[in-house]
């Protein structure tokens, strides 16, 4: 068993009931819709998030019908916003598969995102989830703000350390954070409980994104997606920002030209690559990865033994260590 198995095991039988949901909620009559939809359901990712829902609803009560709603609303969120990045990254891979876009080309694939959106509006609309539909609308405009902002900084290539983390924060941990927050709302927790798990997942969604930031620098069949496409997309991530910040400024005058002026010449962009390695970009955002992971961790110690709280700080360690 993998170890994202082993950490589902707690709440297997949740996940199996809102495999079927999830996919019904995405459902059309219409035929092309359909035929996508089949293909975004086909090749599944991780379910990372409703794991996160339904271990922390778990860890502090009972899931129930609200517990699956949010689960099921996020899932669709994290889909749409899947299919929107890969049109702004150009990116041809998804899951190991093509994207949605390189098979149907970018006009299709913005109104798919589009029609995913609606069904999740109607699904917490429809299931009078308000709570829920607040908070999740929240994570998906500070999504659209952290890749504005990403895009802006691309652009400029001005980006620091600050910004950088403020995208970050913005554009993966707030829906992860939603995701802890939404798992202990649903099973009735009060205030202070909600707030600690929403940080709770907000430094796991910051170890999440520093890790596949790194990703991007590495080479490794399992991903699943394409790599070195930050560069190519002028995404300046930690491990380049970090030795950007630690380099000569003749150096500095070097790579910025390369990301600006060769950005899709594989030779040069390696030169990149090598010079964030060997500058410890690499390593300072590893360890930095950890520092978030630990400080969720830290988060999790307060709450008392059980099986759920035992596979989040099994999630935590996943995070850091995945290979995908
Ligand atoms: C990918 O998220 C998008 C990021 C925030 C980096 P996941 O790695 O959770 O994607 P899937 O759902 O498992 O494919
Ligand atoms: C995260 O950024 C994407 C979203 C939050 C939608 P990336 O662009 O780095 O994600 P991947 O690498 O394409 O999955
Ligand atoms: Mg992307
Ligand atoms: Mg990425």
């Amino acid at each position: 068993m993998s170890s994202l198995d082993l950490i589902k095991a707690p709440i297997i039988e949740e996940l199996k009931r809102f495999e079927p949901v999830f996919k019904s909620s995405m459902k059309s009559n219409k035929k092309l819709l359909n035929i996508i939809i089949n293909y975004i359901v086909k090749s599944k990712g991780k379910q990372l998030r409703p794991t996160i829902v339904f271990l922390t609803a778990k860890m502090l009560g009972e899931i129930n019908k609200s517990t699956h709603h949010a689960a099921a609303l996020i899932e669709l969120m994290h889909t749409a916003t899947l299919v929107h990045d890969d049109i702004v990254d150009e990116a041809n891979k998804r899951r190991g598969a093509f994207s949605i876009n390189a098979l149907w080309k970018n006009k299709v694939s913005v109104l798919v995102g589009d029609y995913l959106l609606a069904k999740g509006l109607l699904l917490a609309v429809d299931n009078d989830e308000f709570d829920l539909l607040r908070i999740v609308s929240l994570s998906v405009k500070d999504m659209s703000e952290g890749e504005l902002l990403q895009i802006e900084k691309s652009r400029k290539l001005d980006i620091t350390e600050d910004i950088y983390f403020e995208i970050i924060r913005k554009k993966t941990a707030s829906l992860i954070s939603s995701c802890a927050a939404i798992g202990a709302k649903s099973v009735g927790a009060d205030d202070e409980t909600v707030e600690k798990m929403k940080l709770f997942g907000e430094n796991l969604g910051i170890a999440f994104q520093i890790k596949d930031d790194i990703f991007d620098y590495q080479n490794n069949k399992i991903i699943g997606k394409p790599t070195g496409n930050d560069l190519k997309e002028q995404k300046l991530t930690l491990p380049v920002i970090f030795a950007l910040e630690n380099s000569t400024n003749s150096e500095k005058r070097k790579i910025i030209n390369i990301i600006k002026n060769h950005n899709d010449e594989a030779k040069k962009v390696k030169q990149v690559i090598d010079f964030a390695v060997k500058n410890n970009g690499l390593e300072y955002s590893t360890n930095k990865m950890i520092d978030y992971k630990n400080r969720a961790i830290k988060i999790l110690a307060e709450f008392p033994d059980s099986e759920a709280k035992t596979a989040l700080l099994n999630l935590s360690e996943f995070v850091a260590e995945r290979k995908k």
